[in-house]
């Protein structure tokens, strides 16, 4: 689906018939529904959003503000995203001013127009470029609004222009009144003329004609909005969200509720009111927040979507590691949690009940579920327990009807429910989908509240390196992990993937791979969007044992793989490299050349020398399909923390076996396996500490599975390489307890189709048709705003259907078959 900008339209879902066949090649199997045995009731809340102020979310995202630094705030020095527009002779200069706050606001820094010469044309203009660009469409309105003031001697007049960013083309224009020496409030509206193309590459312009001095704030532009809110947010990514069936909204975040500092939180009583009463803050993803979107902003947002609230309570804990010790100290905070609460639900006679009121709200908002801070087990002063035993008592004694999550473990009190937090790869997920099968049952429930699949280890630090979407690939992943938590449903009651937003524009993010990406004028879903989509429409209310038996499964290759050496954090040499099968070298004459990974690698007269303090460096040599080899190396540590690591049955540098020698500080040897980046450790631990300046044999025989490791020909470690096969086929089926639909969900990572017998016990019959939906295409495919629809949902009826039936499921796939039973 592409949306745009004020177009936000339902899916349009291809629907077509087609009939079930296989093709030639499909590997095969069976797969059995049960549909008479419900196992566990599928939480109805199971799929919500999770939402903060990062990448541009709100500010140059989903809030519908045009202006970029409105309120001259976002740079101390310098009135940034603002520029002097100085055509047909006119003359000046524009500046920040500090001196001329506008009386009884939070506006106290503004816009100095000091113009010399009013020129032949509209006069001096400030130009704002807007969130990168200003969007524009034809035929469209917009509302302007801002502050100004003069020194008496500027007589007028302004005008507002959307124009191109070069001026050449102008979409509107529209006249304001001249101001007065006396700061006041000016709303004009403008009109994008019918032949104005649509696209981002405009501007905003407010020039002032005449000679003297304008003041200017809170100089703002805002398009339609959803349901035409004041303030509003924009359509096309509102109707987004709306697609994917959401039952709640996490808000405000995230680190965006915790802060750099306790100062920075999100500090929801300066996010109410008039937007010039807010002061606005620094948010903790590098970026100033104006808090246009404010608590009540967020809470209209979560009406106008038809979702509930989980409302998260700034708990006394900020990024940089300020914390409020639990006691006296903290009471003001837990007062502050109780005072928000009362925000949403309190009625007429309650203080901040009343306060909602006459902001505008007289219905109390629905809300079940509070979380006490966010990802608390960072807190290194280990004071979270006895914070979230403070929130807990207070709220529990005024609110006891409220669900209250902790964000950590805790020992004092025992929450409703748990958040635990999951970023890994799309692989890692997969093999991890059934993470929840083992959970105590007697525990508190669980709340997925930030999860993804991305093929990046630090999202924070590779931001621009990778994403801004994720591919199909991590899309696949995310669906075998929803298929985990579906069918643990008596647990999982709540889930939400992070984060949700990302302007995709160069430098407008902080954090990798995102669910949903736009610029200002157009957005587009990703296809882990789509797998949540086709989950979110078709959840069920009761789970459905499935059995499946698959034929043509692989068997696992035997581990094979090249040679390699690395370190962590340590700088060290390595020299006269020998790998020998059968008495004879694997390795060209010559040695063969090294591909150097992370780290700073020099060879010289056969010594490979590391010299950077990097965490994980390598160089590899050799072949992928090497088995069976004696690997020698002589390794010298330099400097460091800790010893060498040697690789063998290495793929690349993300997919390896290691011998760790001296890891953990110099204090211990082991093997470890990676998958895709992510470690495990197998065959045994043993104590070891590496000389520096000292030369050490190592040796590594691998013999089948067999692995033996020898330091100066000692055995350290004797060990099985037993490479498992990671799961590439995953199920659920539920039950629509009102409609008798059967849903089968299927995801094939397979890189065949999978053609299954399909039969579904316990149901007076199937009707010949059903519902399919399917997301599939390479493991590569990304969404794009050039190309948005790469890999999204397609909607067809199948034909022939019964309770005994052949389907085919496309490689590399996700499917939703929504079958209807007879009655
Ligand atoms: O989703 C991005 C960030 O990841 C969240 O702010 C934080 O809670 C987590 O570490």
């Amino acid at each position: 689906m592409r949306h745009s900008w004020n177009f936000g339209s339902l899916a349009a879902m291809t629907v077509a018939a087609m009939t079930l066949a296989t093709a030639a090649g499909a590997a095969g199997g069976r797969l059995t529904i049960k549909a008479d045995q419900p196992g566990v009731k599928i939480s109805p809340m199971l799929y919500g959003l999770m939402t903060e102020e990062i990448n541009h979310s709100y500010d140059g995202g989903l809030y519908g503000e045009l202006i970029q630094n409105r309120v001259f705030k976002d740079d101390p020095t310098a009135p940034i995203h603002w520029s002097v527009d100085m055509r047909d002779s006119a003359n000046g200069s524009i500046a920040l001013d500090a001196t001329q706050p506008v009386p009884g606001t939070a506006l106290t820094t503004c816009l100095r127009m000091d113009v010399t010469a009013g020129g032949t044309g509209r006069g001096l203009g400030a130009a704002n470029d807007g969130y990168w660009g200003i969007p524009v469409t034809p035929n469209t309105t917009y509302q302007a609004s801002f502050y100004a003031k003069t020194d008496g001697n500027f007589k007028g007049p302004l005008t507002l222009t959307i124009e191109s960013a070069d001026g050449s083309r102008i979409a509107a224009t529209a006249a304001a009144p001249a101001p007065t020496t006396a700061w006041k409030k000016y709303t004009v509206t403008l009109k994008t003329n019918a032949a104005a193309s649509k696209g981002s590459e405009y501007r905003f312009v407010l020039s002032a004609k005449g000679t003297g001095t304008v003041w200017l704030n809170q100089v703002s532009l805002f398009p339609p909005t959803f349901h035409n809110r004041p303030n509003g947010n924009r359509a096309d990514l509102m109707t987004l969200q709306a697609e994917m069936f959401p039952t709640f909204l996490r808000l405000p975040g995230g680190n965006y509720l915790e802060g750099g500092t306790i100062a920075d939180r999100f500090d929801w009583k300066k996010t109410l009111g008039p937007i010039e009463q807010r002061p606005g803050h620094q948010g903790p993803w590098g970026y100033r927040s104006t808090d246009g979107m404010g608590l009540l902003e967020f809470l209209e947002w979560c009406e106008d979507l038809k979702v509930e609230p989980l409302l998260a309570v700034y708990a006394g804990y900020s990024l940089g590691g300020e914390h409020v010790d639990p006691g006296p100290a903290l009471e003001p905070f837990v007062q502050d949690a109780l005072d928000e609460i009362e925000y949403l639900i309190g009625d007429k006679n309650t203080t901040w009940g009343a306060r909602r009121i006459a902001d505008g709200h007289p219905k109390a908002f629905p809300l079940q579920y509070v979380e006490v801070g966010n990802e608390d087990a960072f807190d290194r002063s280990r004071s979270y327990d006895g914070r979230f035993t403070q929130f807990y008592d207070a709220i529990r004694a005024k609110y006891p009807k409220l669900q209250l999550i902790a964000t950590a473990n805790v020992t004092q009190r025992k929450p409703d429910l748990i958040d635990d937090h999951f970023y890994k790869t799309a692989a890692e997920m997969e093999r991890d989908s059934g993470h929840y099968d083992s959970y105590d049952r007697s525990g508190p429930k669980i709340f997925v509240g930030e999860w993804a699949s991305q093929d990046v280890s630090a999202p924070w630090v590779d931001a621009d390196k990778k994403g801004p979407t994720p591919s199909l690939s991590a899309g696949l992943g995310d669906a075998a992990w929803m298929i985990g938590m579906e069918r643990n449903s008596d647990v999982v009651v709540m889930s939400c993937y992070a984060p949700m937003f990302v302007n995709v524009n160069a430098g407008a993010r902080q954090w990798a791979v995102n669910l949903i990406g736009y610029d200002a004028n157009a957005s587009f879903g990703s296809p882990s969007y789509y797998a949540q989509a086709m989950f979110g429409a078709n959840k069920g209310d009761v789970v459905l044992p499935v059995d499946v038996a698959l034929a043509d499964i692989p068997a696992p290759a035997l581990p094979h793989g090249k040679v390699g050496v690395g370190t962590w954090g340590t700088q060290a040499e390595f020299k006269e490299i020998q790998v020998e099968q059968n008495g004879a070298s694997l390795l060209p004459v010559g040695g063969g050349s090294w591909t150097m990974g992370s780290g700073e690698w020099k060879q010289d007269a056969g010594v490979l020398t590391q010299s950077s303090a990097t965490n994980g460096t390598d160089a590899l040599i050799g072949d992928a399909n090497w088995t069976d080899y004696t690997y020698r190396v002589k390794a010298r540590k330099i400097s460091g923390n800790e010893g060498f690591l040697i690789k063998f049955h290495t793929l690349d540098s993300a997919n390896y076996v290691q011998w760790n020698i001296g890891g953990w500080d110099n204090s211990r040897s082991t093997l470890q396996r990676a998958h895709d980046g992510s470690l495990e450790e197998f065959g045994g631990a043993a104590p070891l500490k590496v000389d520096t300046g000292r030369w050490y044999d190592i040796r590594i025989e691998v013999q089948g599975m067999k692995i033996r490791c020898y330091l100066d020909d000692k055995l350290i470690t004797e060990a099985t390489d037993t490479p498992s096969v990671p799961p590439t086929f995953f199920t659920t089926a539920s039950r629509d307890l009102k409609s008798g639909d059967v849903i089968l969900k299927v995801v094939n990572v397979e890189s065949a189709p999978r053609s299954l017998d399909v039969n579904i016990q316990g149901v007076n019959g199937i009707q010949e048709t059903a519902m399919s939906q399917v997301l599939t295409g390479r493991l590569t495919d990304v969404n794009t705003i050039a190309d948005p629809e790469k890999a999204a949902i397609k909607t067809t009826t199948l034909h022939g259907v019964s309770s005994a039936f052949t389907h085919e499921f496309p490689a590399y796939s996700v499917t939703v078959l929504r079958l209807k039973t007879k009655k």
